[in-house]
């Protein structure tokens, strides 16, 4: 069999983000919806300043704040996802913005923003980066701003093996927690409808040795609340919305 790596821009993220989800619009901006409605309640989001979302994907969440009456930005950098964020908005003619970025970098973020978000991300890029990330975000926000950063809980991360028919061809996923390291590997592979495999190498952490699919580490809810701590917030878990995942938020407003 000839085997093909990709990267996550280049193929994967259209596949996974896009493909994956065609004909099933309608529930995913459903879901969408009521977590951008179950955030507004829970912490109480400040409608007058912006929300800045980082690793906003193809900005599910983010346009539906937006249609909240939220003024939106949000930052990727996989092209692909931001042009379909972007489109979204143009169509529904909504206030919000994506831009194409590689938050490693240290290029400036957007300041004085109510809610600064960056979900199901952390974990993916090495520990400087997220520390820097993390620091930069906290930043970003107005004095009384609110810092909301999610990610899955490893209790509820069980063994994966699924396979499922997408362009004509196979999506094989395989996915397991390390439990000695907290680590997540996930090896997706695509066999196309010509027999080819192609596989995922991506440079999530720049620091990790290459190799093919994702490895993720996976806060616990302590050492994801420590670090925002580190940045002098005020910060606790809180339950979330979405099974299998928990809540962090940071803010000065939590000191009362
Ligand atoms: C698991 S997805 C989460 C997307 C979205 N936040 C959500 O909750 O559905 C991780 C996202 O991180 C983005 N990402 C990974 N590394 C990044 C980087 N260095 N700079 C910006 N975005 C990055 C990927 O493109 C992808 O959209």
């Amino acid at each position: 069999m000839i085997t093909r790596e990709e990267t996550w821009d280049g193929f994967w993220a259209q596949l996974l983000r896009i493909d994956m989800f065609a004909e099933q619009w309608e529930a995913y901006r459903k879901v969408a919806d009521s977590r951008a409605e179950w955030l507004e309640k829970s912490f109480g989001l400040d409608r007058e300043r912006p929300v800045l979302s980082l690793a906003c994907g193809e900005g599910g969440i983010e346009l539906a704040l937006a249609r909240r009456g939220y003024n939106v930005i949000g930052i990727d950098r996989s092209q692909v996802l931001v042009s379909f964020a972007r489109d979204r908005a143009i169509e529904e003619n909504l206030n919000a913005t994506f831009v194409h970025a590689d938050l490693t970098e240290n290029s400036q973020l957007p300041g004085n923003n109510g809610t600064v978000i960056c979900f199901d991300t952390l974990g993916l890029l090495h520990d400087d980066d997220e520390y820097r990330l993390v620091q930069r975000a906290a930043g970003a926000l107005h004095r009384e701003g609110i810092l909301l950063i999610d990610n899955p809980l490893r209790d509820d991360l069980s063994t994966v093996r699924r396979w499922q028919r997408i362009r004509e061809g196979y999506f094989l996923m395989e996915a397991w927690l390390d439990k000695a390291s907290g680590i997540q590997i996930q090896n997706p592979i695509f066999i196309s409808p010509e027999g080819e495999e192609v596989l995922l190498r991506d440079p999530y952490d720049r620091k990790r040795e290459s190799h093919t699919g994702v490895h993720r580490y996976v806060y616990t809810p302590t050492e994801l609340v420590n670090l925002l701590k580190s940045t002098g917030l005020p910060a606790r878990e809180f339950k979330h919305q979405r099974g299998g995942f928990y809540m962090v938020a940071g803010s000065r407003r939590l000191e009362e």
